[in-house]
């Protein structure tokens, strides 16, 4: 079998929890294993914890079989979130590192904490980062390579904003946020490529199966010149922006679509598990 692991840096971190590309379903042989990831951004506190027990009693084998769960809460919960837990087979990741492993950068989160927390990804790049901490592809890059460093694996966010899209530069953003923000030494075992269109996050707007298919065919296609063809076929590809029980089951089954990162209904065990469960049938 060929290994999935072939740079160094592709040894650690989500190595040990994805099992992309020849160990995902073997009905589906050429499709990575799905992600379902939830991203908490700024909620939950300590007894919000209790969603990751209910989320961890409907990770059932059948759902285990088809899809792996990460869970990504406030710096705050992670490693608590971690405790929880352990043994679950469901990953806690960071929403965001700093792309230095230490110093006097006050507020910050490095990749090293987040690890040594219990983590095995971070999220980076998100829009929210990129719009409200003016976060640009170089940076991104930097926080990526932090996260590869500390044995993470990185889920890279990209996605255009509604005027972008009406201006028809979509995949002209995406290309240019993709070329800048993935780091070297990117493989499947440690790069996860999320595309959130920024008009859809927490909107209840979501695009057309049609134009999720471009966009995802687009990264896809962008990942053969980043980590190579024989490596981009197995980079899980995440779609994100108003995902629900109601339209995961479309949306999931787009072309290179690998999972889903979950903002809003990620807080509801039963929401979360209701997404993860479009890979049942
Ligand atoms: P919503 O699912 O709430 O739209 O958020 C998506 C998102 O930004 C996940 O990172």
């Amino acid at each position: 079998m060929r290994s999935l692991v072939s740079r160094g840096d592709c040894r650690r971190g989500g190595a040990l929890l994805s099992a992309p590309g020849p160990l995902g379903d073997p009905a589906m042989p050429n499709r990575p294993r799905p992600l379902v990831a939830g991203n908490w951004k700024m909620n939950g506190l300590r007894r919000s914890l209790r969603v990751l027990g209910e989320i961890e009693q409907g990770y059932t084998p059948g759902l285990k079989a088809k899809a792996d769960l990460l869970l990504c809460p406030p710096a705050t919960l992670v490693l608590t979130a971690a405790h929880v837990l352990v043994g679950s087979g469901i990953a806690v990741g960071g929403q965001d590192c700093h792309a230095k492993e230490a110093g006097a950068f006050t507020g910050d989160v490095s990749a090293e904490m987040l690890a040594d927390a219990g983590a095995t990804f971070a999220i980076v790049g998100h829009s929210e980062r990129r719009q409200y901490h003016g976060e640009k592809d170089a940076e991104v890059c930097a926080k990526a390579a932090a996260a590869h460093r500390a044995g993470l694996a990185a889920i890279v966010c990209v996605g255009e904003t509604q005027g972008e899209r009406e201006a028809g530069r979509t995949l002209n953003v995406v290309r240019r946020q993709l070329r800048g923000s993935i780091p070297e030494a990117s493989c499947p075992a440690n790069l996860v490529v999320a595309y959130e269109p920024v008009w859809a996050i927490g909107t209840g707007l979501t695009p057309t199966a049609a134009d999720v298919a471009e966009v995802h065919a687009l990264i896809r296609d962008e990942l053969r010149r980043i980590v190579g063809k024989a490596e981009a076929a197995s980079v899980r590809i995440l779609y994100g922006g108003s995902v629900k029980p109601s339209n995961a089951k479309e949306l999931l089954a787009v072309e290179n679509v690998d999972g889903a990162l979950v903002g809003g209904a990620s807080l509801v065990a039963a929401d979360f598990l209701g997404i993860a469960g479009a890979y049942l049938v």
